[in-house]
């Protein structure tokens, strides 16, 4: 049903204080340039800017938003608790332990390996629940009843979307760009690129085909159900687009490009090839738009921001092999952990 009411943006001066709250926290990641060649893009122009933010706290983007939501006002004696197919849940248990503050986590089972045991290094509570993202979810809505902890959202509270507005602020300081492509999946990420930017620099987003949700939501004027499965879906696999990055993307977003897994496989191949950079499939899949030839860029100035670490190399040998060459994309490549997320639908 269309939103009636329209969802709190970041604006943004909220965004600059949101980044001078988050400064001590939070790492400036870097930004490397790359000759297009080097990844074997096609038509290689400009140098292609990439945004090292897998090498963020907890190994992705989250760990922004999660600091601003713990820092959102009192928190109950109970402390907070959030449901997450991995990343952000590792990013609420960092900053929770960080600030000295309780956390229960709730995962489905289909939650990464790599994720589910960084997350348990962490301390938080955690709770492995049969099914999907969204019965983690209930659960953890559940929890916060019975308990009286904060809840936490992965993707639709403001503060998310503060957060990934401190990764775009951040990005425009550190390289000049006329477009800035990321992955989205409940649209957090996007919703706070696309508020700092505020259309002066194009934002492209980027689905997996099982993941479609915000291209879904774009194609029907408003959040939709979708169904969710595939490589990237413990990561992208938000069943239906947040009520604030879809409003974000419906005003400034110029398009979201949606990618087969098998792309992204050879995106997450041709950055450990090219430059030793490994990221989990959400992470490359940013950069699958523009291997495909799903977004062409001539001429423009590119940023791809890799978003996420969380990626057990040992578990991908296909992908992460020495010496593999940089280029084709194997259909074929699946991998352990690969098919131990299929279908797992979370944020
Ligand atoms: C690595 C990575 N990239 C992208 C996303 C998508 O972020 P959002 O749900 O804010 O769109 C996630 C979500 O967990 C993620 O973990």
């Amino acid at each position: 049903m269309e939103q009636l009411v329209s969802p709190a943006l970041p604006s943004r001066a909220g965004i600059e204080r949101a980044a001078g709250r988050l400064a001590p926290l939070v790492r400036r990641t870097p930004v490397v340039a790359v000759d297009p060649g080097d990844l074997s893009l096609a038509g290689a122009g400009a140098p292609l800017v990439l945004k090292l933010e897998m090498l963020q706290h907890a190994g992705s983007f989250k760990a922004r938003g999660a600091y601003l939501q713990l820092l959102a006002g009192e928190l109950p004696s109970a402390g907070v608790v959030a449901a997450s197919g991995g990343n952000y849940g590792v990013a609420v248990a960092y900053a929770a332990r960080r600030l000295g503050v309780p956390a229960a986590v709730f995962v489905p089972d289909t939650t990464a390996p790599a994720k589910l045991d960084r997350l348990r290094g962490l301390g938080a509570e955690v709770a492995v629940v049969p099914g999907l993202y969204d019965d983690a979810l209930a659960a953890s809505r559940a929890h916060a009843e019975a308990t009286g902890a904060r809840f936490l959202h992965a993707y639709d509270q403001p503060e998310m979307l503060a957060g990934a507005g401190t990764l775009a602020r951040e990005l425009e300081q550190q390289a000049g760009v006329d477009r800035v492509v990321v992955a989205v999946g409940g649209g957090g990420l996007i919703g706070g690129v696309a508020c700092w930017f505020g259309g002066r620099v194009a934002v492209t987003g980027v689905e997996t085909e099982g993941c479609a949700t915000m291209a879904s939501a774009l194609a029907a004027g408003h959040p939709v159900e979708v169904e969710v499965s595939g490589l990237a879906a413990d990561a992208l696999g938000a069943r239906r687009a947040g009520a604030a990055g879809f409003a974000a993307a419906r005003r400034w977003v110029d398009r979201v490009v949606v990618v087969p897994d098998d792309a992204v496989v050879d995106a997450q191949r041709r950055l450990w090839s090219a430059l030793r950079i490994a990221t989990e499939p959400a992470g490359a899949a940013a950069l699958a738009a523009l291997t495909t030839g799903a977004l062409r860029v001539a001429g423009e100035r590119v940023a791809v921001v890799l978003c996420g670490a969380n990626v057990d190399p040992a578990a991908s040998p296909t992908v992460f092999v020495a010496g593999s060459g940089a280029g084709a994309p194997d259909p074929a490549a699946g991998t352990r952990g690969d098919r131990a997320r299929r279908g797992s639908g979370a944020a």
